[in-house]
């Protein structure tokens, strides 16, 4: 076997990348209202040390990227990182995970810097909720972000929900209904339970509610490296997938590797047994040394999560990891 293979046989080459920990909203689910303690800019791995990160993942056997945050696109030139990691040579595809709100600005220069594929948050279709859930943001500036990203055919975009019981659930078909509207891709995400906002909502239950517009036909072509399971209703030009973190517990498919913004590599969203290469890169590491440290992260990936038995072992918050 060629590649990259953690102690459970699982193949891995995709490498998330948190590139900061800050975001322009506060997302009810994710940070406190008046924010959070954010790491100063020397603490943060600067675009040069990623993408010496990402070469020695590369030689390893990642060939995947996404860049996520808190948001990634307030970090300043965020293409030139794109640019730097896209030519490594082995890696295929450059991604990004944003809250859209700055996207319509951004969107041609990531283009031209070869970014692949955007996944863009959002989890209502009303002004007001929105301005509720995110506490900073306007809903209009995510709907243009949505659009500039399709316009410059970064293919297919992906629109991504997290389903929250008394707050946005009952949006879930409006959401079902935009793959038919707008030919969107949308994800139906299962809250994870780590701020205590709202019960999550099973993907059964989804299933059953968007039932009621048709048929979900199993849809097994969309791209992505993820554990989304995706369906079409009938005659849709857009489909709809579902992340179950909680009830579709999709650990022995895991393919990834986190690198925190403060450089980290995290074998796990939900399990600590992080490895700081922060302190390597700044004390001129070898290439040697650093490949070494990311096979010793890559062996100590745990073999599943356990948040279906109510266990959360949170190290970091979701925006440091970046989800
Ligand atoms: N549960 C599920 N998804 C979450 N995200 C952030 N916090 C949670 C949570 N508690 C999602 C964001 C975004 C991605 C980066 O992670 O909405 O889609
Ligand atoms: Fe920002 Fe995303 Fe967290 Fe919302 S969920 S506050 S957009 S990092």
């Amino acid at each position: 076997m060629t590649g990259l293979f953690d102690s459970f046989q699982r193949h891995i080459n995709y490498l998330r990348i948190s590139v900061t920990d800050r975001c322009n909203l506060r997302c009810i689910y994710c940070m406190p209202p008046e924010g959070v303690a954010l790491a100063s800019h020397g603490e943060i791995l600067s675009y040069e040390e990623i993408s010496i990160v990402a070469q020695v993942g590369a030689k390893l056997g990642i060939n995947k990227i996404r860049l996520t945050g808190g948001e990634p696109l307030v970090r300043a030139e965020l293409s030139k990182l794109v640019q730097m990691l896209s030519q490594i040579e082995e890696i295929d595809e450059v991604s990004l995970t944003t809250n859209g709100t700055l996207l319509k600005r951004y969107i041609p220069m990531l283009k031209q810097a070869g970014l692949s594929r955007v996944n863009i948050s959002l989890d209502t279709l009303q002004a007001g909720r929105f301005r509720h859930i995110t506490r900073l943001g306007e809903l209009r500036d995510v709907l243009y972000g949505i659009e500039a990203a399709r316009g410059a055919g970064l293919d297919p975009v992906k629109i991504n929900m997290v389903v929250m019981r008394g707050i946005n659930d009952d949006e879930v078909l409006d959401f079902a209904n935009m793959t038919y509207k707008e030919g969107w891709h949308v994800r139906f995400i299962e809250l994870m339970p780590f701020a205590n906002v709202a019960q999550p909502v099973s993907s059964s239950e989804m299933r059953q509610c968007i039932a009621s517009l048709g048929k979900l036909e199993p849809y097994l072509r969309v791209t992505g490296n993820g554990p989304a399971t995706y369906y079409r209703l009938p005659g849709a030009e857009g489909t709809i997938g579902f992340i179950s973190p909680i009830t579709e517990c999709f650990c022995s498919n895991c393919n990834r590797m986190r690198l925190t913004s403060d450089g980290k590599l995290c074998p796990c969203l939900l399990a600590d047994g992080e490895i700081d290469l922060k302190e390597a890169l700044r004390h001129n590491a070898s290439p040697q040394e650093l490949e070494r440290l990311f096979l010793k992260a890559v062996a100590s990936k745990p073999e599943r999560h356990h948040l279906a038995d109510g266990i959360i072992p949170m190290t970091q918050n979701m925006f440091q990891i970046g989800g």
